[in-house]
């Protein structure tokens, strides 16, 4: 099971209505078990002392050190018990509403096929490293569990309102690309950082990007580029501030405000922005210029 397309419109032959496939966990082969254990070995190595408590925690509460892809029910039950979730193979990036219905309802979609060997480093669609290592074990926290769920059905709203760009931005500064202030340090906690063997270290130790203290509206207004590493990271306080400001504000109104405002470019600085440090934009720009 390896990566070619993965992107359909209408639930493909074999899935369900909802779009989930059975994660046919006997059909890996002893290649792709590998593969998984090639790239958890040298994350689990990278990641003490980078990833956020929670989600080290999780790595170890969940058994993913365990050899071999993760058997999703397996995972599913242990997470159940934690905090509801449960995790679901699909076969690749699913419409949007179902997307959110998933995640309203506790499901996390995850993607079963494996990246191919001469990707270890980069590939452009989530494969079941990005979504079990990356996304899962943050899930057995109660409180960012409970931020997925909302987040699934503050998107069914935003799909309503057709403002789902604003929020696409809040999941991909948090969720994917989320960087937490632990003991007065920054960790990394966002999927796509930490199932990243290059993003992992350079998202807290490049001076290349900005780091800007998390702000709602600032993040909804924020383009991101999902080409390369990010140029500019938000910094939550913590998993329970996040719960807080995202769970409290009704995004409707918001939306309706912002409809005027301009956006920003992954590299811009704003007079109001709350920086953690300042970027050089070197890294971008040496990529620009090639
Ligand atoms: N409060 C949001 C709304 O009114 C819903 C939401 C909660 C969205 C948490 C994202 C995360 O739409
Ligand atoms: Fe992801």
């Amino acid at each position: 099971m390896t990566a070619e397309s993965h992107v359909h419109k209408t639930p493909p032959e074999g899935a369900a209505a909802d779009w989930t496939i059975p994660q046919d966990w006997d059909a890996y082969t002893p290649e792709d078990h590998r593969t998984w254990d090639i790239l958890f070995e040298r994350q689990v190595k990278q990641l003490p002392g980078r990833a956020s408590q929670s989600f080290l925690d999780g790595v170890d509460v969940l058994k993913l050190s365990k050899p071999g892809i993760p058997d999703f029910e397996e995972l599913s039950e242990r997470l159940m018990e934690l905090t509801g979730w449960r995790v679901v193979a699909v076969p690749g990036l699913v419409p949007d509403d179902v997307f959110f219905d998933h995640l309203a309802n506790r499901r996390f979609v995850a993607g079963n096929f494996i990246r191919r060997r001469n990707q270890l480093d980069y590939l452009q669609e989530p494969d079941v490293f990005h979504d079990v290592f990356g996304h899962v074990p943050m899930l057995a926290n109660p409180v960012f569990g409970d931020y997925m769920a909302a987040y699934g059905r503050g998107g069914l709203r935003a799909l309503n309102f057709g403002n789902l760009h604003k929020l696409a931005r809040l999941y991909w500064y948090t969720v994917e690309f989320g960087l937490v202030e632990e003991k007065g340090d920054l960790r990394i906690y966002g999927s796509g950082i930490v199932s990243s063997h290059g993003e992992s270290v350079f998202a807290l130790d490049d001076p290349s990007p900005n780091r800007i203290r998390f702000d709602l509206k600032r993040v909804m207004r924020t383009n991101y580029r999902i080409d390369d590493y990010q140029q500019v990271y938000f910094v939550i306080p913590s998993f329970e501030e996040l719960l807080r400001t995202t769970v409290e504000n009704d995004f409707a109104p918001i939306y309706a405000e912002l409809e005027t405002a301009s956006d920003f470019a992954p590299e811009d600085i704003d007079d109001g922005d709350d920086v953690v440090s300042y970027g050089t934009q070197a890294y971008a720009n040496a990529q620009a210029a090639e």
